[in-house]
């Protein structure tokens, strides 16, 4: 079944006002009216608002993507931003269970699960991302791993309510670090996924649902990876800071 490429920018806790500004601006010029590639960026929760005035000005088919937000739609929750906050400044997509959220801030499969049904609910698009760490591959539990992040964050999600999730398959120890999974092991976790995905709903929601992979994508690696069957695209973090790389990834997406 052909699915449509997605790809998601990533931009963590990088780039201030200007830089945000500029690169997001380039990507709105290249991309101009081409939408052969979903594709959304993710800038810090302080120039989602500049960002989303430029993508909504210009008329861009780009996406703006939040990488976090909290589950409750209001009160008092220090430091925490809400779903209808993200709406109002055009968010369209949400990261949720990112491996340095899962990791380094330490969020659990539960408020992970929170997340997913609280943003499905505001009507938002979510990119789920699951990945294993380096001592669960070579314990040979990839499949494993992924099986039950997927199974404990769709924890409650209708058939119906699919169509806006899509799986982020990002091996922890690939992000960041210039390693990336060969794309054939790439390609069997995200089988992997897919087959979860049967056994949670039907196949026909296993054979629409995006995966994408993440995990140092770059220019010179995205084409074969997204050659793989199962590849529907990438969520990249590091070289989606640069227009040029970014652009490449896409180009090797269409
Ligand atoms: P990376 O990050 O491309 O820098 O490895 C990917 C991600 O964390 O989404």
């Amino acid at each position: 079944m052909a699915r449509k490429p997605f790809v998601g920018g990533n931009w963590k806790m990088n780039l201030h006002q200007a830089e945000a500004a500029q690169l997001a601006a380039a990507l709105v010029q290249q991309i101009a009216a081409d939408t052969s590639v979903d594709v959304a960026i993710c800038p810090a929760f302080p120039y989602l608002a500049s960002v989303g005035e430029l993508l909504c000005d210009a008329a861009s088919p780009i996406m703006l993507g939040a990488q976090d937000f909290y589950f409750q739609p209001n009160g008092a929750y220090t430091g925490e931003v809400s779903l209808s906050m993200l709406k109002d400044v055009g968010v369209k997509v949400v990261l949720v269970g990112h491996s340095e959220r899962r990791h380094v801030i330490g969020e659990s499969d539960a408020l992970i699960n929170e997340k997913v049904l609280a943003a499905l609910e505001a009507g938002l698009h979510v990119i789920l991302c699951v990945g294993e760490k380096l001592e669960q591959r070579e314990a040979g539990k990839t499949d494993a791993i992924n099986a039950g992040q997927i199974a404990l964050g769709l924890a409650g999600v209708k058939t119906a309510q699919m169509k806006q999730i899509t799986i982020a398959y990002e091996p922890v120890w690939a992000i960041g670090t210039g390693k990336t999974a060969t794309p054939a092991d790439a390609q069997s976790a995200h089988q992997g996924i897919r087959k979860q995905l049967t056994a949670l709903y039907d196949a026909s929601v296993a054979g629409s649902v995006r995966i994408q992979y993440g995990g140092s994508v770059k220019a010179s690696n995205a084409k074969e990876l997204f050659s793989q069957a199962d590849i529907d695209g990438g969520l990249i973090g590091g070289a989606a800071l640069k227009t040029d790389e970014f652009m490449a990834i896409i180009k090797a997406a269409r």
